[in-house]
């Protein structure tokens, strides 16, 4: 007989079919391959979002996909020095409160040219005390409407992926390298990262996730201090200011390149992992 599952449980499950679906699983067996959509890839994917999405075409039914994707191995292990200057750590009952004292400092911020063509500054979301924090690389034209990360289509598949792993959006962390719009979505100048990531650092000091996620390649540029292809940071758990870092790739791009998404699901298995989360089963 079958068990009713709680509303938690059942949320989790139907996020996590959401992203197998976006995988294209369900084309792969049932649709005849169209050849035209093979010749899709991106040649070199742009971390900012793309103003405008295309719409999500069928994938390609000839590549190798697992039969589960928990399937996947997961590498070992491997931990990296601590960088100097980790700041002190924030009791749990303060942290809410040191991070509002700490956008107050940043205020109407004008420390770079990014300030001139923003709506609303981008602090962040989610919970002060959460082990799980992600950061991102800067608003798009969502986010700086509302004032809130990864709140755009980026953000839902971000969502997707948090309730994939069994987790609420409310229960993680979520930030950005740069707190204000960069224009067109652009990359963010160095000169620009370089202004806002000491509040970034701050932000991380005062939540001390356990485990964070560099989702793109700028976030992992600036949270790790050197430029080095996502590949070469992937698949490995680097230590970060007290925290277990995960370098994986941006929504932004996975939109774009859903063929991606299992690559990132291994990532995420990784954060799991160290989380000590089990994904929800599946059935
Ligand atoms: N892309 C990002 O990097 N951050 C956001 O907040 C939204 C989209």
């Amino acid at each position: 007989m079958r068990q009713s599952l709680d509303s938690a449980t059942q949320e989790a499950l139907a996020a996590r079919l959401r992203f197998y679906r976006d995988l294209g699983l369900h084309e792969f067996y049932r649709r005849p391959v169209d050849p035209a959509l093979l010749a899709d890839a991106p040649s070199m994917p742009s971390q900012a979002e793309p103003s405008v999405v295309p719409a999500r075409q069928a994938q390609p039914i000839n590549m190798p996909i697992p039969d589960t994707l928990e399937d996947q191995p997961i590498p070992p292990r491997t931990t990296f020095p601590e960088p100097p200057g980790v700041g002190a750590a924030v009791a749990p009952a303060e942290r809410e409160k040191a991070l509002r004292i700490l956008r107050e400092e940043i205020g109407d911020c004008t420390r770079c040219a990014l300030h001139t063509g923003r709506n609303k500054l981008v602090f962040a979301d989610g919970d002060p005390n959460a082990r799980l924090m992600f950061v991102g690389e800067g608003p798009g034209a969502d986010e700086d409407a509302q004032g809130l990360p990864f709140v755009g289509r980026a953000g839902q598949l971000l969502n997707n992926m948090i309730a994939a792993m069994g987790l609420k959006r409310e229960e993680v962390y979520i930030a950005n390298v740069v707190k204000c719009r960069p224009p067109g979505n652009r990359t963010p100048e160095p000169d620009e990262a370089n202004t806002c990531t000491p509040f970034l650092f701050r932000q991380i000091d005062v939540v001390r996730p356990q485990v964070l996620v560099a989702l793109g390649a700028t976030a992992a540029t600036y949270l790790l201090g050197q430029r080095q292809p996502l590949a070469g940071l992937r698949g490995r758990v680097h230590a970060f200011r007290g925290s277990q870092l995960i370098v994986t790739y941006h929504p932004a791009y996975l939109l774009r390149d859903p063929r991606q998404k299992k690559e990132a699901w291994a990532d995420l298995q990784i954060a799991m992992r160290e989380l000590g989360l089990k994904a929800p089963a599946r059935d």
